[in-house]
């Protein structure tokens, strides 16, 4: 159960043009602007992959892959920053998994400890936080900060938050697939 560089490749050329949830941008546009907003910001290549491939999980779903892996929680909450991991864990360090993880999770964190942030979101968004188990406690946002990647995870999200604008230019997907081969073939310590 793994998933080749070439096959995240593509997936992301044959669903990526699905529409990103309730958003006006497709998966692919989303994944890309997210990406390109990490990379602007000067994050390492990993964490610009782990932005790149944050919702790789709604891809899988969509090309049931992940079908009897994991179905949604009763609530309806998909589950998709979990879908992917054991499909990325032979190709990927934590340094990307790890992100992809705890992108939800920082979405519950940032609106505990910045007021302003709810009032940032997408309806959508803002839908599915509650789905996801609502605001973080002060207790569950501390715990949260002592988790690895915890602040790369929170930084990942606000790129998240800001990558869904119909029309906006980024580089093309070569240039992070170029960027995710670096990853997976240098380890923890590859920079761009
Ligand atoms: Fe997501
Ligand atoms: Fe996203």
């Amino acid at each position: 159960m793994a998933l080749t560089l070439n096959d995240i490749t593509e997936l992301l050329h044959t669903q990526g043009s699905n529409q990103y949830g309730g958003e006006a941008v497709s998966q692919l546009e989303h994944a890309l602007q997210c990406a390109y907003l990490a990379e602007q910001a000067q994050e390492t290549a990993h964490t610009i992959t782990a932005a790149f491939l944050h919702d790789i999980g709604h891809l899988l779903s969509a090309g049931k892959r992940s079908d009897l892996l994991l179905t949604p929680a009763p609530n309806g909450d998909d589950l998709h920053q979990y879908i992917a991991l054991p499909f990325l864990r032979t190709v990927l360090p934590d340094a990307v998994l790890d992100p992809i993880k705890l992108h939800v999770d920082a979405k519950r964190y940032l609106c505990a400890v910045d007021k302003r942030y709810w009032s940032t979101l997408s309806d959508a968004s803002k839908k599915s936080l509650e789905l996801q188990g609502g605001i973080y406690s002060d207790e569950q946002a501390e715990e949260f900060e002592s988790r690895r990647f915890a602040q790369e995870s929170a930084r990942l999200r606000r790129y998240d938050d800001c990558a869904k604008t119909p029309g906006a230019w980024t580089p093309p997907i070569e240039h992070f697939i170029e960027i995710l081969y670096s990853v997976a073939s240098g380890g923890q310590n590859v920079n761009i």
